[in-house]
């Protein structure tokens, strides 16, 4: 059987920074703490004025395809996933291909391209495809580009505006991956809903508190769908869980559920029953509300427990380093999730080959997808080479005056011009439109 997965893992991000406790939390009148500790958020990438989802996506994928040793014939097939495009017919990887046309020798031109589309889970779809493209024996060889490149903006005074955040993550989709196969079997929830979605418009209309209800709702169909193939999960089994990170609060929630879930009837709900009881089980009451309010009880005890405490330490929060210091990244946030939990362990010293890693990828709208993967010989190397703890520290750190400057450069209703805050080098930078209404962009040294 031929193994698939994630071969090499590339991030970019904007290169501005809004620091959520001490910048925007004081004009807000909000309390720091609600951002840090609340909704575990410190920082949110922006784009500078030159950057958008096009050029973040193909400097991501510049660098991945130059420490690689690709070219463009090595490529069978470019995916976009973006909640973000600004044209409803060509495809963002139409002008990802052009900026790494400019610089590479060759081009893409027996190269499949595509955009695609169902909110924040469009990036795991992506490599979804890949994989599928890769075992159907139709990619020559080649391998697969996927890049989930999103500037993840909220209306101004959006309950949503604290959990912004803008960037790329290109991966390479092979045979033979070095840093995770993906498992074949897989769990799906999806469910029509109106939680948060964008009607021809570029900034969301929200449903914040029933988002959260959706995503836990779809996310826990997924994992039951997903153990009906694959059998029970268990915690001891699996070294991390990333979640879809919109806020890691919001996964602090999925986690818990989750963990409920997969220690029922096991050793660890009978170990756990001398402090908590039983978990209560819903034939055991007349009322659907009085099982609510009995698990609700049994939740809030489990959060406090040793136990939940140690394995959340050890499974969950290694997943949400890198999202507290740069926002949502919507398509691009459970990809960052994963890259900050092999991060982590690397940093540690922990060895990974051969662990597991189960994935929950949610998109609003809604649907949640659940999948394993097992971490492959070369996935250190891979992740030592990335850089992005340089590209964090190096972001502008703005103003709330500036950071209201740059949400308006990037409002497509606006027309403001406002200077660049940082210098653009060796990258793609957008250089203006065209006679068509097509964005340009050029590579500048
Ligand atoms: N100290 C510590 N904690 C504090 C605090 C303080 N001073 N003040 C508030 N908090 C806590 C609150 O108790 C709350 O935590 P709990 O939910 O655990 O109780 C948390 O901080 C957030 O506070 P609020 O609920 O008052 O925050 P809010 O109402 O202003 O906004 C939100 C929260 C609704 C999630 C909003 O940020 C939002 O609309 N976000 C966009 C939608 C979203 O991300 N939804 C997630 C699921 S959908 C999805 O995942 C897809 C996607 O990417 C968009």
């Amino acid at each position: 059987m031929t193994s698939v997965g994630i071969d090499a893992i590339e991030i970019w991000t904007g290169k501005l920074r809004l620091d959520l406790p001490n910048t925007f939390a004081p004009v807000k009148g909000d309390d720091p703490e609600k951002y840090t500790k609340g909704l575990g958020l410190h920082n949110s990438s922006m784009p500078d004025v030159y950057e958008d989802i096009v050029t973040m996506g193909a400097n991501a994928a510049k660098r991945l395809m130059e420490r690689k040793g690709l070219s463009p014939q090595d490529i069978g097939r470019i995916d976009v996933a973006t909640e973000s495009a600004f044209d409803n017919s060509k495809p963002v990887s139409t002008y990802i291909a052009g900026c790494l046309e400019q610089v590479f020798e060759g081009d893409f031109h027996h190269a499949n391209k595509g955009e695609r589309k169902f909110a924040c889970v469009a990036g795991t779809q992506s490599i979804d495809d890949a994989y599928n493209w890769i075992k159907a024996g139709r990619n020559r060889g080649r391998a697969a580009l996927v890049i989930a490149t999103d500037t993840a903006l909220y209306a101004r005074g959006d309950p949503g505006e604290a959990t912004q955040g803008a960037g790329a993550v290109a991966m390479l989709i092979s045979e033979d991956p070095s840093v995770v196969e993906l498992s074949t079997e897989q769990g799906y929830g999806s469910a029509d809903e109106t939680d948060f979605l964008k009607p021809n418009q570029q900034f969301p209309s929200v449903d914040g508190k029933r988002s959260m209800k959706v995503y836990l709702a779809r996310m826990r169909e997924a994992l039951e769908d997903y153990e009906s193939v694959a059998g029970r999960t268990h915690p001891d089994d699996i070294t991390y869980i990333p979640f879809h990170t919109p806020f890691p609060g919001m996964v602090r929630k999925a986690a818990l559920l989750g963990y409920r879930h997969m220690t029922r009837d096991t050793e660890i709900e009978e170990e756990l029953a001398a402090e908590l009881g039983r978990q209560p089980r819903e034939e055991d009451f007349d009322s659907w509300d009085a099982y609510e309010e009995a698990i609700r009880g049994y939740m809030d005890g489990l959060k406090d427990t040793d136990r939940y405490r140690d394995w959340y330490a050890r499974t969950i929060e290694p997943t949400l380093t890198l999202s507290g210091q740069l926002g949502n990244w919507y398509t691009g946030s459970v990809h960052l999730a994963r890259t900050s939990a092999l991060k982590t362990a690397a940093e540690t010293g922990k060895g990974l080959t051969g662990e597991k890693l189960l994935v929950g990828s949610y998109g609003s709208g809604a649907q949640a997808e659940i999948h394993a993967e097992t971490v492959q010989e070369g996935w250190k190397e891979e992740i030592e080479a990335l850089t992005i703890d340089e590209q964090m520290a190096r972001r502008y750190d703005l103003s709330f005056d500036e950071y209201e400057q740059v949400h308006d450069v990037h409002n497509h209703d606006k027309e403001i011009d406002v200077e660049e805050f940082t210098q653009p080098v060796g990258e793609f930078v957008f250089a203006g439109w065209g006679r068509m209404n097509e964005r340009k962009y050029e590579y500048v040294d």
